[in-house]
């Protein structure tokens, strides 16, 4: 038995190795085992250990990205003077020599990423620093200190973009990247720097900086005027405080996501922010505690100590967000925190405001007041909160006229204001679901003297996306949805919605595309589940219901995408595939449905259907004699079985019939010889004459 198998493995290395040798000879012919397009050369992952000498002279870009070069030497590149970028990441490079980069005065662009350059870094040093028109340079993942790295770019003054992600870095102060005067993008992302000190004084023209995923405690008296973007996510900061000035910061962007933050940050007065970042942090506000009164003039200091001087800075963290303008804010993400209300006024301040994310925090009422109209606001997402009221203050022009994106979902809400969303001319979705919610009109409960409370969506033009997922929707009046037009509804979890039919739907069967139905209680014995007037409809989801048929009206619909999971199905019709249905179909998922193996006949030519993705194929089952199999690939015995059962059927029942009729047969013979000869007695003994036999 092992002796083929020997036999193939042999031949499998003989092929392997006459494969590497075609290529090595290859290579050593020709330069072509670089592709060559124009004046630049491209010799990625081909195992080589020094850079290929036989390259034009006149190529300017030089990739040679994962190979096992360990030793940049002198020589190395020195036919390519004319290099302007060249690229050595994820080698093996331990050194480069001093003299290696002589020839290459117009080098601009160097991507050291991923080697090992830690091990002779001064030599590698001076290598670089013959570099003068340098303008990139990645020294990402090599396991490089702060004093390696300072050593590194100690002569690297044209430099404008520098990464040195992914190395050892703890410290950064003033020596560390002096010089750097041209710096205006700095990664140092994914080190272990837990203290900062007067690091980017020199970085005059610096705009990017990212520090994401590092150790930094705080950040007190940010002063980087010309810095654009600040990317300190991921760190363990609790406090920041930009310097208190009126200097006009640049910063645009800053990213404090992921952090320790207790309190919303002190930022710049004047600056030209447009996106802040706080996601996943620890704020709150403070002035509503119980002992507000007491807490309101509370200050905070700080006590900066700088070698033999000491500052204190004085912070009313209450007041704060007051002295900085933040008029040119448009994304505000404070999502998981633990936010309980806003401020008076804190939106006010926002008169920019498009997206505003407040999602996982602990608000239990959000109220807009008259000075906080947020007319420019797109996108709100208030889900995954405490909310039980929305309040608003409605004024004359209304509240968020440009509103589209409203999310509630996950909350505790009944209502919402009436009047809310007269003003909102622009909505198109909103999410509900997860809430306690009925919509209006309610049908008359018969004895009850007012109907409880309604959220009323009828007449919202705009709308055309609603999801009411696991609202407990009961009860539904007619026409809930006059005036809208949905595309796209989601009613999935809710078990009573469908009880009472299809009816409240009606106003949507024109417009109607995409509709949720999964775990609503569907049950073949529902008579009222027609669809047959939904012909916009192209996605329906009716998984996790308790279908035993396939429902007729689904034939004639056009949809191309069908999930019919978890129901209780024995099997398709047959002819599917020659339905309507069957012609549109797309996209469909079938599993968890007790098919019976022997009637699998509508599976297999769905799965000819060239154009239909049968999503979840792999785990589509069948039963089998009380065993689940899968029904791609039915075993022998069930499918003969099957067949037995089926086709020779009726030859079974003729088998089983015929000793039946034998025997019976046989019966009738003897009951009629035995009923003969008590008949002949009986004839005898009335005609009184006994004779003997
Ligand atoms: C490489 O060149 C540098 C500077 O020209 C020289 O100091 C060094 O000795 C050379 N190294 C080798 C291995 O030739
Ligand atoms: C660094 O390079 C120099 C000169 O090439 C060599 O003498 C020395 O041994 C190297 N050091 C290490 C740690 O590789
Ligand atoms: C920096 O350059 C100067 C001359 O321009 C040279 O003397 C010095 O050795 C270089 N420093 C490093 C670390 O290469
Ligand atoms: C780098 O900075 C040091 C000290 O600040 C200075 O002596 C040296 O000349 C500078 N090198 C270059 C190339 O600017
Ligand atoms: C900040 O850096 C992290 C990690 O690289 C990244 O995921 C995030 O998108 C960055 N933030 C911004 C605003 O670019
Ligand atoms: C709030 O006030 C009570 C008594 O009035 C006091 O015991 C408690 O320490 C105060 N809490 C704070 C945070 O000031
Ligand atoms: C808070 O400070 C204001 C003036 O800054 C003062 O009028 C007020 O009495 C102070 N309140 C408390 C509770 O100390
Ligand atoms: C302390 O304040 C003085 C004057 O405002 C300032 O010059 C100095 O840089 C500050 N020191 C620190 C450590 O902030
Ligand atoms: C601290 O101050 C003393 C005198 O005031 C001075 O001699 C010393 O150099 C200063 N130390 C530092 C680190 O600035
Ligand atoms: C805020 O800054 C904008 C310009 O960015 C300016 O028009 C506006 O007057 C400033 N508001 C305040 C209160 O300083
Ligand atoms: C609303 O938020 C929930 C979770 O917070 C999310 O799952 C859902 O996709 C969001 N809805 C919309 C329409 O974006
Ligand atoms: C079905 O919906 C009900 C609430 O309407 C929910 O409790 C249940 O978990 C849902 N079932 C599944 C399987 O999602």
């Amino acid at each position: 038995m092992e002796a083929p198998f020997l036999g193939l493995s042999l031949v499998l290395v003989l092929l392997a190795a006459g494969w590497g040798n075609g290529a090595g000879a290859a290579w050593a012919t020709s330069p072509g085992g670089c592709r060559l397009v124009q004046s630049t050369a491209t010799c990625n992952g081909r195992w080589l250990n020094s850079v290929p000498r036989n390259l034009q002279d006149e190529i300017e870009e030089l990739f040679l990205d994962d190979n096992t070069i360990q030793v940049l030497g002198n020589a190395s590149v020195l036919a390519y003077r004319k290099l302007r970028h060249l690229s050595l990441s994820k080698n093996r490079l331990e050194l480069i020599e001093a003299g290696a980069f002589l020839g290459s005065q117009g080098l601009r662009v160097l991507s050291l990423a991923d080697n090992l350059l830690f091990t002779n870094y001064s030599v590698t040093a001076a290598a670089l620093s013959a570099l003068p028109a340098l303008r990139k340079l990645d020294l990402a993942g090599n396991h490089l200190t702060e004093d390696m790295v300072s050593v590194l770019l100690w002569n690297l003054s044209s430099l404008e973009s520098l990464s040195v992600a992914r190395n050892i870095i703890m410290r950064l102060d003033s020596s560390t990247f002096t010089n750097l005067t041209q710096l205006l993008e700095l990664n140092l992302e994914k080190n272990y720097i837990f203290e900062i000190d007067q690091a980017f004084e020199g970085l005059q023209r610096l705009q990017r900086l990212n520090m994401a995923y590092n150790y930094i405690p705080c950040i007190a008296e940010f002063d980087l005027t010309q810095l654009r973007v600040l990317n300190v996510s991921n760190n363990a900061i609790e406090w920041f405080l930009a310097l208190e000035s009126d200097a006009l910061f640049e910063l645009e962007v800053l990213d404090l996501s992921h952090n320790q933050l207790l309190f919303f940050p002190v930022l710049p007065r004047q600056s030209k922010l447009h996106s802040l970042l706080l996601k996943d942090n620890e704020m709150s506000f403070y002035q509503h505690l119980a002992n507000a009164t007491s807490l309101a003039n509370v200050t905070v200091q700080f006590l900066l100590i700088d070698g033999n001087s000491t500052n204190v800075t004085t912070v009313s963290l209450w007041d704060e967000i007051c002295h900085s303008n933040l008029s040119s804010l448009r994304l505000l993400d404070m999502s998981q925190n633990q936010v309980w209300y806003l401020p008076e006024e804190f939106l006010a301040k926002m008169p920019s405001l498009t997206h505003l994310k407040l999602n996982q925090n602990c608000l239990e009422m959000f109220h807009l007041s008259e000075g906080e109209p947020l007319a420019m606001l797109t996108d709100l997402d208030l889900s995954q909160n405490h909310l039980s009221e929305l309040r608003v203050d409605l004024p004359v022009g209304g509240v968020l006229p440009s509103l589209q994106l409203f999310n509630l979902s996950t909350n505790r809400l009944q209502v919402i204001p009436a009047g809310f969303f007269t003003y909102t001319r622009k909505i198109t979705t909103i999410d509900l679901s997860h809430n306690r919610v009925d919509l209006c009109p309610q049908q008359t409960v018969a004895g009850k003297a007012e109907n409880p409370p309604c959220v009323d969506i009828r007449g919202i033009t705009t709308l055309t996306h609603l999801s009411l997922a696991g609202c407990g929707l009961q009860g539904l009046g007619s026409h809930p949805f006059q005036g809208t037009s949905l595309t796209h509804l989601d009613l999935s979890d809710n078990q009573e919605a469908l009880t009472g039919g299809l009816g409240w739907l009606q106003d949507l069967t024109l417009t109607l595309q995409v509709l949720s139905l999964r775990n609503t209680s569907l049950s073949s014995t529902v008579v009222d589940i027609d669809f047959s007037g939904f012909q916009s409809l192209i996605c329906l989801d009716l998984s996790g219901n308790s279908l035993t048929i396939f429902p007729a009206f689904l034939g004639i619909l056009k949809l191309h995408t069908l999930d019919l999971r978890d129901n209780c199905l024995p099997a398709l019709p047959q002819d599917v595939i020659w339905t309507p249905l069957g012609k549109s179909l797309h996209e469909v998922y079938l599993s968890r449905n007790p098919y019976n193996c022997c009637m699998l006949g509508w599976w297999d030519s769905l799965q000819q259907v060239e154009r239909l993705h049968i999503r979840d194929g792999q785990e589509v089952t069948c039963s089998y004699a009380s065993r689940t199999v899968s029904a791609r690939a039915l075993p022998e015995p069930i499918l003969q079985g099957c067949q037995w059962k089926t086709a020779d059927l009726a030859l079974l029942y003729l088998v089983l019939a015929l000793p039946t009729c034998l025997t019976l047969l046989v019966a009738f013979a003897i009951i009629f010889l035995t009923l003969k000869q008590k008949l002949l007695k009986m004839v005898k003994s009335r005609c009184g004459v006994s004779s003997p036999y």
